[in-house]
């Protein structure tokens, strides 16, 4: 009865999954689906019997890190040739021709995101790996399921029982900027573009955080031995009945001028699409064509990647000004002479840093080359130094802030200069006052970034803390407020002492603590006296703490004015506790796990098992841990430590037994399952693939210019 519920509500999930992310069409409500969702996580916690790792609740990912184990692509991934010139693209038609006689393309856009190839067995994902070096990539199957376009398991159809499908995991422009816009609030690094936004993305070891980042999928090329089809067209049209995600901009070119058609099209129009491209990829559709062209040593002979140019203006700097951010960065920016460019005005552009501008020695005054490639901001890409004034001399960067005048100063490994000046400075104290009240921190409403200026100017606040004295009274008489949104203020400020401990620890604005931190931090520590206490040793124990954020921590608490605040926020009655989790059982309480190697279920299921069991996750292996709970091939290096230091070592079956209340195994510590050093590679041949050709990464014992190495340099960049 409850297994038939689970599956059913399955069904029904991912069924409305694929309405939504690849139809683009839904038919039930969010609020429907959640409740849906809630249901089955609901059932699934109650019932882990029933745990499968292709269950839509997967697709939210888990909090808890893994590791990426490397993978043999059973088809090598190949790459492109490429081209910018369509002289070179026609000339390359020519030569299939030639050879081939007058066959059809097929011409689709090329994503500008990062390769992952999917491998389905039954009609279930069952791996999903990146590029790497094309011969092997890394496994990051737990972090795709999240990418709500791939389909766990197939629609009914009659799909091979295995194959791969190779395609592109994209991030559109609309979660581009809500990422760069969060991750600018937090004071982090921003993504230079969508491409490394989506590879840095799926490499995350949190597949939550991968869930949280709105990724995408199209898939473009299927391979398996004996694939049932002629062409490339018919396969793809299958794959989109199966149920991925089909690039809908394709076409069947008859000639080169059908070709030249859809280039020169999509060159513009693609600006008009959500997600990035680079240019058109041309493939020969026919498989037989395609066996008969072959490969050359890296790339297939049968397709090439023609590339749009980066749309490029001239025009000259007037002035650089800089911007003062809440964690006193300083950023140059660009005032330009208004240019148009990829159908916008541009009149600004990021100069990033010190360095960048001396890299180009750009001096204001100077005509400018400026770029829109995959970056959103514009980017400038070098000077016509030919139109330099004689007279112009180098550019001398500031030394002081341009706002309150304090000497600037780097932090090592650093590119940017920084205003030390926090409690002075006027743009540091509001940007940080803005962050405080922001939506995913303390979420005041009414107080927009317009009235923290007016707040500020007026005397009224200097610090977050200053809000929580604040009256109805001192408000209403400032421009633009009066009572009633005076006093939903106050009743906003007041509603913000209910904001859970994470959220209050983000709104701090800790350096390098965002969000996603900010929720490990207030998991790991519970409290903020605990997290205040914290070495640094046991901060980088926690999980997702580096060495950076841990100092940057240690350095926000040995401020005297952050401790004042602290004090006052929580005299006001802050939130500064992680509330009681509900637990599975107290059979772990008080014990410190590490997981590693390979298990029945994922390492994440056996990590969220813990952690409802009332045990904690470590990082990595050191004194404080008390259990290793250690699967099959786990890493000999963390072995040897957890033996020198005399830590238990337990394997999958005593860790259940630990679970249902069986106690913990009474042997001291007993080496784990020998780490296994098995040949992974495959031997022996496997017949050519009948359809699509691409190449089998198994060596082929018969040509020695095909096998072990000669066979990876052969086929790769
Ligand atoms: S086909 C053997 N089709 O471009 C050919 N690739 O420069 C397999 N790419 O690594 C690739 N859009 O990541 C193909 N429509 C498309 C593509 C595409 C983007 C990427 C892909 C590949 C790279 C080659």
């Amino acid at each position: 009865m409850i297994r038939e519920r689970i599956e059913e509500l399955r069904r029904q999930l991912e069924l409305h999954n694929y309405k939504y992310y690849v139809e683009n069409n839904p038919e039930i409500s969010d609020f429907e689906f959640d409740t849906m969702m809630r249901e089955l996580q609901d059932l699934e916690r109650e019932h882990p019997e029933y745990a499968d790792p292709n269950s839509p609740t997967m697709r939210v990912g888990s909090d808890l890190t893994s590791e990426f184990a490397t993978v043999r692509h059973r088809y090598p991934m190949l790459s492109l040739g490429n081209t910018y010139s369509l002289d070179e693209l026609h000339e390359f038609i020519d030569r299939i021709e030639r050879e081939a006689g007058p066959t059809d393309y097929v011409c689709e856009l090329k994503f500008d995101g990062t390769a992952i190839s999917l491998t389905y067995d039954n009609g279930a994902l069952t791996q999903a790996a990146t590029r790497g070096d094309g011969v092997t990539g890394d496994d990051v199957t737990a972090n795709v399921r999240t990418v709500r376009s791939v389909p766990l398991h197939l629609r009914d159809g009659d799909w091979p029982a295995h194959f791969e499908i190779r395609g592109e995991i994209l991030m559109p422009y609309a979660s581009f900027d809500r990422l760069n816009a969060e991750r600018e609030a937090n004071g982090e690094p921003l993504f230079a573009n969508p491409r490394n936004a989506a590879a840095g993305t799926l490499k995350q070891q949190s597949s939550a955080v991968v869930a949280r980042r709105g990724l995408d999928c199209t898939l473009y090329q299927l391979a398996g031995d004996n694939l049932p089809f002629r062409t490339h067209w018919e396969s793809l049209q299958k794959a989109r009945e199966w149920g991925f995600k089909i690039s809908d901009h394709m076409r069947i070119c008859h000639n080169v001028a059908e070709v030249d058609d859809f280039i020169r099209y999509w060159d513009t129009a693609r600006h008009g699409l959500p997600f990035p491209t680079d240019g058109v990829v041309i493939k020969v559709n026919d498989f037989a064509v395609r066996r008969q062209l072959g490969f050359t040593a890296k790339a297939p002979k049968w397709a090439v990647a023609y590339k749009f140019k980066a749309e490029q203006a001239l025009t000259r700097i007037d002035s650089v000004s800089f911007q003062v951010g809440r964690t006193g960065a300083i950023t140059p920016v660009a005032n330009l002479e208004p240019v148009l460019l990829a159908g916008t005005t541009v009149r600004r552009a990021t100069l990033h840093n010190a360095e960048q501008m001396a890299r180009l020695d750009i001096r204001p005054g100077d005509m400018v080359y400026v770029e829109k490639g995959g970056e959103i901001i514009p980017k400038i890409t070098g000077v016509d130094l030919s139109q330099r004034p004689a007279d112009s001399q180098p550019f001398r960067y500031i030394d002081r802030c341009p706002v309150c005048g304090t000497p600037l100063v780097r932090y090592e490994g650093e590119a940017k200069h920084y205003c030390p000046n926090q409690s002075g400075c006027r743009p540091q104290i509001i940007g940080r006052i803005i962050h405080f009240i922001r939506r995913k921190a303390l979420d005041i409403e009414g107080l927009g970034e317009e009235t923290v200026e007016l707040l500020y100017d007026n005397g009224l606040v200097r610090t977050v803390a200053d809000l929580y004295d604040l009256r109805a009274e001192q408000l209403s008489p400032l421009p633009r407020l009066g009572e009633k949104s005076a006093e939903n203020i106050i009743r906003s400020i007041e509603r913000s002492k209910e904001v859970p401990y994470a959220r209050v620890l983000f709104g701090l604005g800790i350096r390098f603590v965002g969000e996603t931190t900010a929720r490990y931090l207030a998991d790991h520590f519970r409290s903020l006296e605990g997290l205040m206490q914290a070495s640094r040793e046991e901060l980088v124990e926690a999980e997702e703490i580096g060495q950076r954020i841990a100092d940057s921590i240690l350095e926000y608490f040995a401020d005297a004015a952050n401790l004042e605040i602290i004090r006052r926020l929580r005299a006001a009655g802050l939130q500064f506790e992680t509330a009681e989790r509900k637990l599975a059982s107290e059979a772990l309480a008080g014990k410190s796990f590490v997981v590693s190697g390979r298990f029945s279920r994922s390492r994440d299921e056996m990590k969220a098992l813990i952690e409802s069991h009332g045990g904690r996750n470590l990082a990595a292996v050191s004194g404080n841990v008390d259990y290793i709970v250690a699967g099959e091939k786990m890493g000999p290096a963390k072995l040897k430590k957890a033996e020198k230091l005399g830590i238990r070592i337990i394997d999958e079956e005593e860790f259940f037994r630990m679970i249902n209340g069986e106690g913990a195994p009474a042997t001291q510590a007993r080496p784990a399952p020998a780490a296994e050093a098995q040949p992974s590679a495959e031997s022996g041949t496997s017949a050519a693939p009948a359809t699509d050709p691409l190449p089998k990464s198994t060596p082929q014992p018969d040509a020695d210019t095909q096998s072990g190495k000669g066979a990876e340099q052969r086929l790769f960049d």
